[in-house]
């Protein structure tokens, strides 16, 4: 299952992943925020995406705030969580492939729609690569 979290300044860009995923027949839980206008507060949503995500390994994170880092310090506090914030493709191939990374980050004020969709396919569809990055995972 796929978790969707954001504040009001990842909230469009949110929209636009939801778009895509509608148009892929992916299925996705958001878990708010539900609108652009109130000026909420990451934590709320970080916090309340991660009690989702770690229900099953499987699970993956998408959230979104203006630069994604109020998003990831938050979501990593929970040591189940392993969430990177990635501005592009590399980052989230990488994310996967040697972090094994559970929650993608997401910068709502920096990167358009078309390269957010980018991020969320590769981010999607690239496994960790297990090995020598599995033994560095479990050093934390
Ligand atoms: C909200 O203005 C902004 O601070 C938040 O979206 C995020 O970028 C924090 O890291």
């Amino acid at each position: 299952m796929i978790i969707l979290a954001s504040d009001h300044a990842g909230f469009i860009l949110k929209e636009e992943i939801k778009k895509f995923f509608n148009k892929e027949n992916i299925i996705a839980i958001d878990v708010g925020c539900y609108s652009r206008e109130q000026l909420d507060d990451y934590p709320d949503f970080a916090k309340s995406a991660n009690q989702k995500v770690i229900e099953d390994d499987r699970n993956v994170g998408i959230y979104i705030c203006g630069t994604g880092i109020g998003m990831s310090i938050v979501a990593n506090r929970n040591p189940k969580i392993r969430a990177a914030l990635c501005m592009n493709e590399q980052f989230a191939s990488l994310a996967r492939r040697h972090n094994d990374a559970n929650v993608l980050c997401l910068p709502g004020r920096f990167i358009n729609k078309r390269k957010a969709i980018k991020i969320v396919k590769v981010f999607l569809t690239t496994d960790f690569e297990g090995g020598r990055h599995a033994r560095r995972i479990k050093k934390y």
